[in-house]
């Protein structure tokens, strides 16, 4: 596949789709079924479960069909693009909820391929993360699954599918997933920022979600910068008012250095969770990260405050907000924080560190070999759709094998349940990555680059030559995915398992 350099797209899963699915089934008989029972431990894998709803809960209940979908992305002439979503409306489907409250997501899939949804951030039991082969079985096409779980903590979170993240999430697929209950004194207003970048061109048609050049490098870049799915959307917000900006990065390889110009704005909360309020100068956020904004809007309306981003050579408005009448009557603003969401405070004395190296990897993609059935058709080992297409990178020396998924590579680190560990990422490439952890939130404490502000996140980047220290106590029994944001260094190899035991 990568003979030449170049913006050669990577096209690897279509020809072999169909392993898995039912189609095989029919038509290749036993050949068919002993392969699929062969590939891997995907196919006779237990998976981890969760823990029932108690009698009595308050159950929020919502469905979500996961579904090709056309919407305006580019306004009139440009036709509508064939974007994948969860709901019918324009912008981001965002779902508020109470803490208090249990989710209940019935996910259908509707796609030609499969899928599941994580629910990025939340401190959820295993079973309910949403990884396929790892967690669940991939739910397949017409198949439905329902996620169900407490959200322990406040905040501003998202979901997305996680096996070719880099089509589904690249044509749309996510939401927003916002937990109330966090507030000391309520804002005027609450407004929803969800950016990302489509990589449509000047007909609306999607280009390559992966390329050579883009997943051996920073990533691939679409040119169609959007907050909540508009170019340069202007806001009305009530003048004079507090209100409350969660701005979430939702894009697979953009990093945002989020400012405000018009008026001051403090940080009071990072990927969900509560930080004493910081005033706003810039806030670097890789793919994934978030950051919650409050600010006093201006008395007189039809001023405007921007959005900017200063993560280019030329800062960037991405959104504007109007002051709009009438103007409400506030007292001085102090910025007032969020209160703390439960996480348990890492015991760093005495704690064992655990490195991880962030490199290139020298490893080719070593493939099994695949099954040549009598009639001379070919059957492929792996689940071409979770499917690693070639391999750029890797933790500890160790890429994410090639298998996809579906063959499972042993955890880099098991640590033990309830104990605090210390993390340090060190970065040897010459590109930032944001690293995630499933199932944990972990304090960013250091940076060797200096100046980090202690704080939450499930995010963090780490720049090149950086070394970053976080820590976290590991009180989530299961295996865990933790792997670069930047999806295309995800699917070629930045990823890996963590076990808690
Ligand atoms: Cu938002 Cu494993 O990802
Ligand atoms: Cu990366």
């Amino acid at each position: 596949m990568f003979k030449r350099p170049g913006h050669k797209p990577i096209n690897r899963r279509r020809a072999i789709l169909s392993l898995g699915g039912v189609v095989m089934g029919a038509s290749l008989g036993h050949f068919a079924a002993r392969a699929v029972a062969d590939a891997g431990k995907g196919a006779t894998q237990t998976y981890p479960t969760a823990p029932a709803m108690p009698a009595g809960a308050k159950v929020h209940k919502i469905s979500l069909t996961a579904k090709a979908h056309k919407r305006q992305l580019k306004p009139t002439p440009v036709a509508a693009s064939d974007i994948f979503d969860y709901a019918d409306d324009d912008g981001p489907l965002v779902i508020r909820m109470q803490q208090s409250e249990w989710l209940q997501a019935t996910l259908t899939n509707q796609l030609k391929e499969h899928t599941t949804i994580h629910w990025h951030g939340i401190r959820l039991p295993a079973a309910m993360d949403g990884v396929p082969y790892l967690t669940q079985k991939p739910v397949l096409p017409g198949e439905s699954f329902t996620y169900q779980f407490q959200p322990p903590d406040t905040g501003t979170f998202f979901f997305h599918p996680h096996c070719n993240t880099v089509e589904q999430l690249g044509r749309g697929l996510a939401g927003v997933l916002i937990i109330e209950g966090d507030e000391t004194r309520p804002h005027d207003h609450d407004l929803v920022c969800a950016y990302r970048d489509w990589r449509i061109d000047a007909a609306g048609k999607f280009t390559p979600m992966m390329t050579e050049a883009g997943a051996s490098k920073a990533g691939t870049f679409g040119d169609h910068r959007t907050i909540n799915d508009q170019e340069h959307p202007v806001f009305q917000v009530p003048a004079g008012g507090d209100i409350r900006v969660r701005f979430l990065n939702l894009d697979m390889s953009r990093v945002v250095d989020l400012g405000v110009t018009g008026t001051d704005a403090w940080v009071i909360a990072t990927d969900g969770n509560a930080l004493p309020p910081q005033k706003l100068k810039s806030w670097r956020l890789g793919p994934a990260m978030r950051a919650d904004l409050t600010l006093r809007t201006p008395a007189k309306p039809g001023t405007r405050i921007q959005l900017v981003n200063y993560y280019a050579a030329q800062p960037i408005v991405m959104a504007e907000l109007e002051a709009t009448g009438p103007v409400l009557d506030r007292p001085t603003f102090v910025p007032a924080p969020l209160k703390p969401a439960p996480i348990p405070e890492p015991v760093l004395e005495g704690a064992e560190t655990f490195t991880l190296r962030l490199s290139a990897s020298s490893a080719s993609a070593n493939l099994p070999p695949d099954f040549v059935l009598p009639d001379g058709s070919v059957l492929r080992y792996a689940d071409a759709l979770c499917l690693t297409p070639n391999t750029f990178w890797a933790f500890n020396g160790q890429p994410w094998p090639s298998q996809s998924h579906e063959v499972l590579p042993p955890p880099l680190v098991t640590f033990q349940k309830g104990r605090t560990y210390i993390i340090e990422l060190i970065n040897q490439t010459p590109h930032i990555h944001p690293i995630h952890l499933h199932g944990h939130t972990f304090k960013v404490l250091s940076s060797s680059k200096g100046d980090v502000v202690p704080h939450f996140a499930d995010t963090t980047i780490v720049a090149p030559k950086e070394r970053v220290k976080i820590a976290l106590v590991a009180d989530n029994p299961g295996d865990w995915m933790i792997h670069c944001h930047i999806i295309e260094h995800q699917e070629t190899g930045m990823m890996g398992i963590f076990r808690v035991t």
